[in-house]
């Protein structure tokens, strides 16, 4: 997984923009401005609460089309000018095309961001940082459990010489509930992501140990469950994983359950996860819709309306996708929804 999405020659994420409509799949901030102005508001109102932290880094990870930042720094300018002054930008991007996409679009914000290809590139001091659709591109292991043990599902090569996938020696890693582990049934699958909690851990461990917070926003489960999310998608549809490497974005969904223990393990405060639903509207979302919407005629009213719909309706993004806060403990400090 990690190889076809981060060859440095081949990886799917190396060679393309596959954001958008012409791509493979579309994110919230690439449905509407209303998402990262939501969460730029989230992100003011956090570092008020943590008592306006001068100077502060604002870190992004997988920043893709650079629209979310875009959206969050004219949040920022307008709320907040003196967090605008004092504020470093650090963007932490692997992909070359993405990296060039993110320059272009923030240019005109006057803020020159700093890139990185890894979150422990990112200078020490208080930050403010998000995480929209980073984690499911993380690479997972699954396990499988079989005969009373559990057994890694690894990818080789069947008779023909095609890839395929079968069953390794691996011994079970991760920390999931002992109760889900004893409780699952022949055949059941666990997955887990050590490349996802490591980074968590390191973002829990800086925000424990100089301040700051950080959302994170992803499809996946509030608690760790059992069950086989790896998938692959190719021009909006599902694809055959194995078929052609580098050449459909793999994710699998995200395990915030995992990611909350490895923040309290680094003596970080969590909050959420709540539903993406649940956090734009008790943060506003009908309401600045309803400001963008008024000026308009009606095809821009509706075209707002079902942004809304995409955003927050349960039938869409509004319950798969989750929402969690890293902040310092005692919490109680940033505010967030629910
Ligand atoms: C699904 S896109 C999400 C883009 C953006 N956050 C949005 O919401 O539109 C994933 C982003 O993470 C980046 N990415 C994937 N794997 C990465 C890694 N291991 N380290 C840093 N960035 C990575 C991709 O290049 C891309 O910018």
């Amino acid at each position: 997984m990690a190889l076809a999405l981060g060859d440095p020659d081949d990886g799917y994420y190396i060679t393309r923009d596959p954001l958008g409509r012409a791509g493979d799949f579309v994110t919230a901030p690439e449905i509407s401005q209303m998402f990262g102005e939501i969460v730029g508001i989230w992100l003011v109102e956090a570092w008020r609460a943590l008592g306006a932290p001068l100077p502060v880094r604002l870190v992004e990870l997988g920043p893709g089309r650079g629209t979310l930042m875009a959206d969050i720094l004219r949040v920022i300018a307008r709320l907040a000018p003196s967090l605008a002054a004092g504020l470093d930008l650090h963007l932490v991007e692997t992909s070359p095309a993405l990296r060039a996409r993110q320059a272009a679009v923030l240019a005109s914000s006057g803020i020159t961001p700093s890139w990185h290809s890894a979150f422990a590139e990112v200078p020490a001091g208080p930050m403010l940082l998000v995480a929209n659709e980073f984690f499911d591109a993380l690479p997972i292991r699954q396990f499988v459990q079989a005969d009373g043990t559990w057994r890694e599902r690894v990818v080789g090569l069947d008779d023909d010489g095609r890839l395929a996938f079968g069953l390794g020696p691996g011994a079970l890693v991760g920390d999931a509930p002992a109760r889900l582990l004893r409780e699952a049934e022949p055949g059941a699958v666990l997955e887990v992501s050590p490349a996802s909690t490591a980074v968590m851990n390191a973002i829990a461990e800086r925000i424990a140990r100089e301040g700051g917070a950080a959302l994170a926003i992803d499809y996946g489960h509030a608690e760790t469950a059992l069950g086989d999310t790896f998938q692959a998608v190719k021009a909006h549809a599902f694809a055959d994983p194995l078929a052609e490497p580098g050449s459909a974005d793999l994710t699998a969904h995200v395990d915030f359950g995992a990611l909350a223990r490895a923040a309290r393990a680094a003596g970080a405060g969590v909050l959420g996860p709540i539903t993406q639903g649940d956090f734009l509207l008790a943060m506003g979302l009908l309401e600045r819709a309803g400001r963008l919407g008024a000026p308009l005629d009606e095809a821009g009213r509706e075209a707002i309306r079902a942004a809304v719909e995409r955003l927050a309706g349960p039938q869409q993004m509004g319950t798969l996708f989750k929402v969690m806060a890293v902040v310092p403990t005692p919490i109680g400090v940033a505010p967030f929804p629910g």
